[in-house]
């Protein structure tokens, strides 16, 4: 297939006809409910006591199956719902569109039909900037980059949910967006597409364009869900034993390059913590070739919110911190160079301490001095920023 990633750059989405052949998607679905039927299981084990017997399977709008918590259930009979990840329309093609050789599985999940009708859920982008960076810092760092990350969703039945807005990925909301989202977040907006995707289709888009799940209905739904980027999150490869030579070498490749990620991480701050220019900049290059100052400046925001948390962590009250700060400390992020709580070991609580006094100056540059909130974002108000980045001047002369 021809691959028009000028397109893709500036569309922000790109539709793959067969992104599984064919003559692969009975085995690829038949694997994936050999997980459902197992992720059922411990939903209905999981239940709280209001719930119904099946638990999150009957409540949830989207009863979504992460793999990451799931690896040491995969067996031959499920081996190819992972094995599905890595061929070449999928996999290949990702590598293309982020323009590195070899592209890694960073997530995969599945999306699932409700049992019951949930109707339409709202317009949003797939972040919270006061928990990662405003969305201009976003736009900067793909407009002279490109995406760090790339998102697919790859339906086992034809699938018509997703809608996205071309090109809102590299532009903040418009009025009139901002307007329709205001007053129902649940209709579609104006320039909107509806991706309606065949069995074996997929859709790759580059967060954080805008996008609505449309219709939460009972219609069987399997999607399959996650996203590339040049390393794997996965702690625990359990899984390996089943796969295929060439694909547990993909997983192996993946997962070193996530542990020399995390020593850049800390390498970083450490030549942040030392006012070490030179080192700090070096680090960066590291965890992300290529980038000019746009994407520095991204990095650095991304690392003032993993100075926050670990210094959190290290605090004796962490745990009457509210509740979604502690979630957001503890669970890793790689995406935006979070590593959670066994990261945060590696610093003592004096190292922690200097840490975070020394990005302060960072983080009050995402803030602003009322809390505010902007729509179409996954969140609450805050006194982070939603849209605005700082200049990156300002943001590289604070390191
Ligand atoms: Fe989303």
């Amino acid at each position: 297939m021809t691959i028009d990633r000028d397109r893709f750059m500036k569309d922000g989405y790109m539709i793959v006809r067969n992104a599984i052949p064919a003559d692969k998607l009975e085995a690829v679905r038949s694997a994936y409910e050999v997980l459902v039927d197992l992720q059922k299981g411990i939903w209905a084990a999981d239940r709280g006591e209001s719930d119904p017997p099946e638990g999150v399977w009957a409540t949830s709008a989207q009863p979504r199956l992460n793999l990451e918590t799931m690896a040491n259930l995969v067996d031959e009979r499920s081996a190819m719902a992972i094995e599905a990840w890595l061929n070449p329309n999928i996999h290949g093609l990702s590598s293309t569109l982020l323009g590195v050789p070899d592209a890694a599985v960073t997530q995969m999940m599945l999306m699932c039909s409700p049992v019951k009708d949930h109707g339409p859920a709202l317009w949003h982008r797939d972040m919270y900037p006061p928990y990662c960076a405003p969305l201009g810092g976003y736009i900067e760092d793909i407009l002279e980059g490109g995406p760090r990350y790339i998102q697919w969703n790859i339906p086992l039945y034809d699938d018509d949910v997703l809608w996205v807005v071309p090109g809102s990925h590299i532009r903040v909301n418009s009025e009139e967006e901002d307007a329709s989202i205001r007053s129902d977040p649940r209709v579609p907006l104006s320039g909107s597409i509806q991706t309606n995707l065949k069995a074996g289709d997929g859709v790759v888009y580059i967060l954080p364009i805008l996008h609505w799940g449309s219709n939460y209905t009972p219609l069987l739904r399997r999607c399959i869900h996650g996203g590339f980027s040049t390393f794997s999150q996965y702690e625990d490869l359990s899984f390996l034993n089943h796969l295929s030579d060439n694909t547990q070498a993909a997983f192996s490749r993946w997962d070193l390059r996530s542990e020399e990620m995390k020593e850049h991480t800390e390498s970083a701050l450490r030549a942040f913590m030392a006012g070490n220019k030179d080192g700090y900049f070096t680090a960066l290059e590291r965890l992300h070739p290529g980038r000019g100052d746009r994407g520095r400046a991204l990095s650095t925001v991304f690392l003032s919110k993993t100075s926050k948390r670990i210094h959190s962590l290290k605090q004796p009250e962490f745990h009457t911190l509210p509740e979604q700060e502690q979630g957001w400390a503890e669970r890793p992020h790689p995406g935006t160079l979070q590593w959670g709580r066994a990261f945060a070991a590696r610093f003592s609580t004096a190292e922690a301490q200097r840490l975070w006094e020394r990005f302060q100056q960072v983080d009050s540059l995402v803030q602003s001095s009322e809390p505010q909130y902007a729509p179409g974002f996954q969140g609450a108000n805050s006194i982070y920023n939603f849209i605005g980045m700082p200049l990156t001047e300002a943001i590289l002369a604070a390191v």
